[in-house]
């Protein structure tokens, strides 16, 4: 396989959900600027996002973040070695619009175009942040749409468990909207358990047969009681309390299947990756059970968490040093998925 040795420089651009990214990667490792524009706003008075109006906040906001990310790394974009974009997972028409953007710079550029899957750009983003990150190492990624344990290997992933039902985001935001908090829920449910009780109410553990398998739909649903019972018997509660016990018990699911993760398999290298990743609660629980356990935990830091498109580069360039490009035709993967052949 050619390798390419050389020095380079990556725009990345990601617009797979609710922000517009732009980003310069030198050589893999280093940010030369990284510009994120949130759509929150947008979508707080329908309490989640609504596809249609991040499609068309991307298409008015990627040229300008494209144009502040090249300008913050004061290059001109004929210095750029490669063009890289998000291909999915995520919304389609989101997806779209970068892919469209990256594709049309690429060609009259005459520089080579990279697709990159989402995830592993979440997976990407500790790169970054650790420069003596190497595969092999375990790593778990949890976001809106993903739970999963996956090995890193030099030969590639290998899937060790993931959700059988939700992913650990979405159950955040659906215990957020039960509680009435606004959206982004996660991040809102986060803040105000910290004020709470984690033992004020009994809330089962999930139980699942895989042993690195994850659930949250029963866990969901029997919040969704809790709550909906006392509502009904006009009980007086304390929301706080409520999201501090939820918070809890997904924290010690995710955590205890992960630890017995790194046990059995002898992992002495944990990755966090994803959205869910800039949890309070996930981050302290890991690192004290890391320590515990004679893991090294490492975890992007909190502007790294999120959906950016530094993470993008830093994945890009794994593939640009394999001249792994990406057709002209390249057209938007709303499920696609990571390739598990390790
Ligand atoms: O990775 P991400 O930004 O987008 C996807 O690729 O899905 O993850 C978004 C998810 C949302 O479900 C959001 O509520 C959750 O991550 N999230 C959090 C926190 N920050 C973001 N969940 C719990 N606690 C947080 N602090
Ligand atoms: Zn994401």
């Amino acid at each position: 396989m050619n390798m390419i040795e050389q020095d380079s420089l990556i725009l990345a651009i990601e617009s797979s959900c609710d922000e517009t990214a732009a980003s310069v990667i030198e050589n893999g490792q280093s940010i030369l600027s990284n510009v994120v524009y949130s759509q929150i706003q947008l979508h707080v008075p329908y309490g989640g996002v609504v596809p249609e109006i991040a499609s068309r906040s991307h298409i008015e906001k990627v040229d300008l973040v494209t144009q502040k990310a090249m300008a913050e790394a004061g290059l001109r974009f004929q210095e750029l070695d490669a063009v890289a974009v998000t291909q999915g997972p995520g919304l389609v028409g989101a997806l779209l619009v970068g892919i469209s953007y990256a594709k049309g710079l690429a060609f009259a550029l005459q520089k080579p175009l990279i697709a990159v899957n989402h995830i592993a750009g979440h997976i990407a983003a500790n790169y970054l942040a650790h420069p003596d990150l190497q595969p092999p190492f375990l790593c778990l990624v949890v976001s809106g749409g993903h739970s999963h344990l996956i090995e890193v290997t030099d030969q590639g992933l290998n899937l060790l468990g993931c959700t059988q039902d939700d992913a650990a985001g979405e159950a955040f935001d659906k215990a957020a909207r039960v509680l009435g908090l606004p959206y982004p829920g996660g991040p809102n449910l986060d803040k105000l358990a910290q004020e709470g009780n984690p033992l004020a109410y009994h809330l089962t553990e999930p139980k699942v047969a895989g042993a690195y398998d994850f659930s949250f739909s029963g866990l969901k649903t029997g919040f969704i009681n809790l709550v909906h019972g006392m509502d009904q018997r006009q009980e007086a509660y304390n929301k706080a309390d409520l999201a501090a016990v939820f918070r809890h018990t997904v924290v010690h699911h995710l955590c205890n299947k992960t630890i017995k993760a790194c046990q059995d398999k002898g992992w002495t290298r944990l990755a966090l990756a994803g959205g869910v990743s800039a949890n309070s609660l996930l981050r302290h629980t890991l690192s004290d059970l890391c320590e515990e356990n004679g893991i090294t935990l490492y975890m992007p830091p909190l502007f790294l968490c999120g959906d950016n498109a530094a993470m993008i580069g830093a994945a890009a360039y794994e593939q640009y040093k394999k001249e792994q490009f990406a057709e002209w035709s390249l057209n938007a993967n709303p499920s696609l998925s990571l390739r598990f052949d390790a």
